[in-house]
């Protein structure tokens, strides 16, 4: 339950320690140079410190609904070499759909999805498998989410070991469809972030090895998308998106030579402004920093109508080659009937995944940086200031070992005007 949870927690603490400090946090503060900080210590009273597995809880009315694997799964886990902490039920994934919870956990390395009454959390509807919906183990990171159509997105392991990573859909009436198997210029050994459902598009978050690096290995982070009404290709591209592309975010110091925060941690969607915000990290092998970048939908979606960046061979450099479709929408799925793509537009979906524009953040020096951290987590408030609006950013640290939940030791608030 590490993401979603973590995340009400930290939001529901947040909510009291503005309570607890309602002055630091006016308008006026926007201008200081220093922000406040709030200790773990410092809100410890109004934190309720818990680890959970193997159970659903509802904060507001203090459920907790107990859903544990059974013994013969359990067993099975073991049989597979992997330890009675590994061998529990984490959940992963946490939706809301109409009156439905769909949630699911990974279940001893056996994951598996159940559809519940929101009212009654023990009334299970349906129980489906949790395969290429939920990762087999709680250290995977993945995320999902669930479109009014009723299509689930997710991005996760497909398989035992975590090599078969994708961006997949099922349920809905729309065809399941995933990237591209075992194929590294769609995804390389990605830690999926976030998903969002935006206009026509769901769009997904992640940091993984960057392929067009050539030089060592180099995580970036990346906003990927794919039309909500993609229905995949015929005899290319079967069972596949026609539609992915993927590009690189830029969160960096700016200088002669710029210092990277490459790596993607948690992100937040203002979807009234159009922006997200991104904590972004440096390589946990070098020294520790962290930094806000703000990105600009409109942005991410420029970069997307801009040209390729394309390798023709495993020795050829990636170059740039102008995009074969510079004014791309999504296609109209009409009762069904599909406007067929042409084998050059299938080829061309096959080829070209990587964007060569890099997404530039709203502001070229990052929003917010700090040496010596590492974030996990950030949260936007946008609250009315005496003359602006004025976004307040909850930034927290985490413990936030694979198999507990995190702990949240340090939590620190900055505002910023737009
Ligand atoms: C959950 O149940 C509802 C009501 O039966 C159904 O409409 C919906 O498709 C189910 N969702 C999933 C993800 O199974
Ligand atoms: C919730 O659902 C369970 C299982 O169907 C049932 O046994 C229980 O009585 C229900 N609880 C309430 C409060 O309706
Ligand atoms: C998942 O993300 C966390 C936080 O960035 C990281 O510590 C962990 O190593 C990641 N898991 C895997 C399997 O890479
Ligand atoms: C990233 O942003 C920095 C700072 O603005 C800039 O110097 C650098 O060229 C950018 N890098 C890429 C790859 O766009
Ligand atoms: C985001 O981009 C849109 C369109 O280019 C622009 O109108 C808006 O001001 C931008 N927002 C910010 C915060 O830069
Ligand atoms: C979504 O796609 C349809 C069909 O291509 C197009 O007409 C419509 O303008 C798009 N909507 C948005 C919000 O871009
Ligand atoms: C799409 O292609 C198939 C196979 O070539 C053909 O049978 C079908 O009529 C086409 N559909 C449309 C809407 O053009």
């Amino acid at each position: 339950m590490k993401g979603p949870c973590v995340l009400a927690w930290l939001l529901s603490s947040l909510g009291l320690c503005r309570l607890a400090h309602p002055e630091t946090q006016g308008a006026t503060q926007c201008q200081r140079a220093e922000h406040p900080v709030i200790s773990y210590k410092e809100i410890g009273p109004w934190l309720r410190e818990f680890r959970a597995k193997n159970a659903i809880l509802r904060f507001v009315t203090k459920d907790a609904v107990e859903w544990e694997c059974d013994e013969a799964t359990k067993k099975a886990c073991y049989s597979k070499g992997k330890s009675k902490e590994e061998c529990q039920n984490y959940i992963r994934v946490l939706l809301v759909g109409g009156d439905r919870l769909f949630t699911c956990g990974t279940n001893a390395f056996t994951p598996v999805c159940t559809n519940r009454s929101l009212s009654n959390l023990t009334e299970i509807h349906d129980q489906i498998s949790g395969m290429a919906r939920c990762p087999y183990s709680p250290q995977h990171n993945s995320t999902a989410l669930l479109t009014a159509g009723g299509e689930l997105y997710a991005a996760t392991a497909m398989d035992f070991p975590g090599r078969d990573p994708a961006i997949y859909r099922s349920l809905g009436i729309l065809p399941p469809l995933r990237t591209a198997q075992y194929n590294s210029k769609w995804l390389n050994e990605p830690n999926f972030v976030s998903s969002y459902d935006i206009g026509n598009f769901t769009y997904f978050f992640f940091r993984e090895n960057a392929v067009e690096h050539d030089c060592g290995k180099t995580v970036f982070s990346r906003a990927a998308r794919v039309c909500k009404n993609d229905i995949g290709g015929r005899f290319l591209l079967e069972d596949t998106w026609t539609t992915f592309m993927k590009a690189r975010l830029n969160c960096s110091r700016p200088g002669e030579v710029p210092f990277y925060y490459n790596e993607l941690q948690s992100t937040f969607f203002l979807p009234e402004l159009d922006l997200i915000y991104g904590i972004f990290t440096t390589n946990v092998n070098s020294i520790a920093a962290s930094a806000v970048c703000v990105f600009n939908l409109s942005a991410i979606s420029q970069a997307f109508t801009g040209p390729f960046k394309y390798q023709e061979n495993s020795r050829s450099a990636w170059l740039p080659y102008p995009n074969p479709n510079p004014n791309f929408q999504c296609g109209t799925v009409d009762q069904g009937v599909y406007v067929n793509l042409t084998e050059r537009n299938l080829q061309d979906a096959q080829k070209f995944i990587l964007m060569h524009e890099v997404v530039q953040p709203v502001t070229t020096v990052p929003s917010f940086m700090e040496d010596n951290s590492r974030f996990s987590h950030v949260a936007v408030d946008v609250v009315q200031g005496r003359d602006a609006l004025v976004h307040i950013i909850y930034l927290a640290t985490g413990r936030s070992s694979a198999l507990l939940w995190g702990v949240v030791y340090h939590l620190l608030t900055l505002c910023f005007k737009f």
